[in-house]
């Protein structure tokens, strides 16, 4: 398998990308990330699950975001393309919605405009955001898919815990937010923990592996990427009730009444999530 891969992608080292592939039963992943996975599946078995239920939040909240009128998004820490991805779930609601996808491992690059061959409304563009977004926003491919002066679908989604604090992760999230138009919206979710311990044991192990790797942060902590946004109703009925960011689970879930954490309470590690409007 590893022929199909551009020679300059790095085989000894995890990456978060193809770990996550692995966790959702993809096959563009080596050796080396199974076996990664495999040390963190062994303490915390909840990694599976959560990675699933991530992915099926990412699609209930682009189906959402596209129904109340988003038509393009900007897919931050877009991940190696899976089974249903952001252009093909927006575009089921909204065929003419518009998708660029950025990613800072060169294996998703390849892989994503691989997929997108002969396709249409959308690109994939090689940026580290922990650079901060305003060469994203300004590069060539955005400015060909994206119009920056109407609403946006931001999406941040599994991915700030891969930015370390020192990089100011939530600066950069409200400089973006500030940065794009009124009535853009910010879909995110963000690995959480209210163990210390499990968070500090998941970061050590991340970095021991030699990964690119933020923190695992509390809910609280999290939630500082809302700051200055509307969070939209977590239930499916649109109830004007708390909580608004929750287990990804069960945002919008139809048969999942929204919770802040798993209702096992053994599960030490979830996706806190929720989404949110610039108004
Ligand atoms: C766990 S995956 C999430 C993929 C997808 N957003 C989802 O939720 O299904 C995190 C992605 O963020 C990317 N990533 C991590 N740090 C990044 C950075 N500094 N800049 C851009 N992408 C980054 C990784 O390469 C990986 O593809």
């Amino acid at each position: 398998m590893a022929d199909r891969f551009p020679p300059d992608i790095d085989m000894e080292t995890p990456s978060v990308a193809r770990m996550y592939d692995y966790l959702l039963g993809g096959k563009d992943n080596f050796e080396v990330d199974r076996k990664a996975c495999d040390v963190l599946l062994a303490q915390l078995p909840e990694f599976l699950t959560l990675s699933h239920q991530n992915r099926a939040f990412l699609t209930r909240a682009v189906e959402y975001a596209a129904s109340q009128g988003i038509d393009q998004f900007l897919d931050l820490g877009a991940g190696l393309p899976t089974a249903d991805n952001t252009h093909q779930v927006a575009q089921r609601v909204s065929p003419d919605a518009r998708v660029l996808y950025v990613d800072n491992d060169p294996i998703v690059i390849a892989h994503g405009r691989a997929l997108l061959a002969g396709g249409r409304g959308a690109g994939f563009l090689m940026a580290d955001i922990s650079q901060g977004v305003e060469s994203v926003l300004t590069a060539p491919l955005t400015r060909d898919l994206l119009d920056t002066d109407r609403p946006l679908g931001v999406m941040l989604v599994s991915m700030l815990h891969c930015i370390p604090d020192s990089a100011d992760p939530f600066g950069m999230v409200s400089r973006l937010m500030e940065r794009v138009a009124p009535g853009s919206f910010l879909i995110y979710s963000h690995i959480v923990s209210d163990d210390p311990e499990t968070a500090a044991w998941v970061t050590d192990k991340m970095l021991s592996f030699g990964t690119p790797w933020g923190r695992v942060r509390s809910p609280k902590e999290a939630a500082a990427a809302f700051e200055g946004l509307d969070r939209v109703s977590a239930w499916s009925d649109d109830r004007d009730e708390e909580p608004r960011a929750v287990d990804c689970a069960s945002w919008r879930h139809p048969e999942i009444a929204p919770r802040t954490r798993p209702g096992d309470l053994t599960v030490k590690l979830w996706e806190y999530s929720g989404v949110a409007v610039k108004r």
